[in-house]
């Protein structure tokens, strides 16, 4: 009887609007519903109790809310020392050359360089924490950009730059700091209605054909669009 009216009670409570923001914002915040927060914090601990080595690699950066939850979660879980490796145009979408990538547009998601290191400083991430590399994808992921990068690993790769192509791109320059146990997050999966002819779902089918000592584990599906996978690669020197 009593459980019967606290139930409704909270039925009612939940109805009110104010109320009803609250709990969104809670679930949209939480760690417990799968969204790319949470879906970050499971990756930070998958890393720390598997040990597995290297640094936090973002494709798609935008206005920085994934970035600075890797950043708040690289604190939470004490990883010292891991760099947090940024890519984006800063200019937003590169022209769509693809015609079934026609739900997004040309220079959607601009937010330039110096606005981007406002909104990160503004939420606490120290510059001497992150780097930034700059440019469309097919000029900046190069031989320099492998250089600068030479002997790291990436341990958390959050892939968020929509189209096909661009997530082309950034799997064929990813592959060689792919280690046993890395965590790859796709944000955009299950885009197109889940169709595995399109966007990211695409280009991953396609790079695991082209590179057949790479095996991409399902590992989490998380809201609305995304899937996280564990690399296994007999690449890496680490088991
Ligand atoms: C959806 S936004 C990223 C959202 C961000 N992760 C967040 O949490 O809000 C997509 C980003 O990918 C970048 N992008 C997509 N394709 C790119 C390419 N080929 N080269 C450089 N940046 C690209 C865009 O500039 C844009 O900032």
């Amino acid at each position: 009887m009593l459980r019967e009216k606290l139930i409704n009670w909270a039925r009612v409570l939940a109805d009110c609007p104010l109320v009803s923001r609250v709990l969104e914002g809670i679930d949209l915040h939480s760690d417990n519903r799968m969204r790319e927060r949470g879906m970050l914090a499971q990756a930070f601990e998958f890393k720390m109790i598997n040990d597995v080595p290297g640094d936090y690699f973002e494709f798609g950066l935008w206005r920085g809310k994934t970035f600075i939850y890797a950043h708040r979660l690289s604190q939470r879980y004490g990883c010292k020392g891991m760099k947090l490796w940024g890519f984006d145009s800063f200019a937003g979408l590169p022209k769509i050359d693809d015609a079934r990538d026609n739900i997004w547009s040309t220079g959607e998601f601009a937010c330039s360089d110096a606005e981007l290191r406002k909104l990160l400083r503004r939420s606490g991430v120290p510059e001497k924490h992150y780097e930034l590399v700059p440019g469309y994808y097919e000029d900046s992921l190069n031989e320099a950009l492998h250089a600068r990068l030479s002997g790291a690993h990436a341990a958390i790769v959050y892939i968020d730059c929509d189209l096909y192509s661009s997530t082309r791109q950034v799997m064929s320059f990813l592959k060689r700091y792919l280690v046993n146990g890395s965590i790859v997050c796709f944000d955009d999966f299950y885009c197109y209605k889940g169709s595995p002819d399109q966007g990211e779902q695409r280009a991953l089918r396609e790079f695991l054909v082209e590179n057949r000592d790479i095996t991409f584990v399902p590992w989490s599906d998380y809201a609305p669009l995304g899937k996280a996978f564990i690399v296994r690669t007999s690449r890496s020197e680490n088991e």
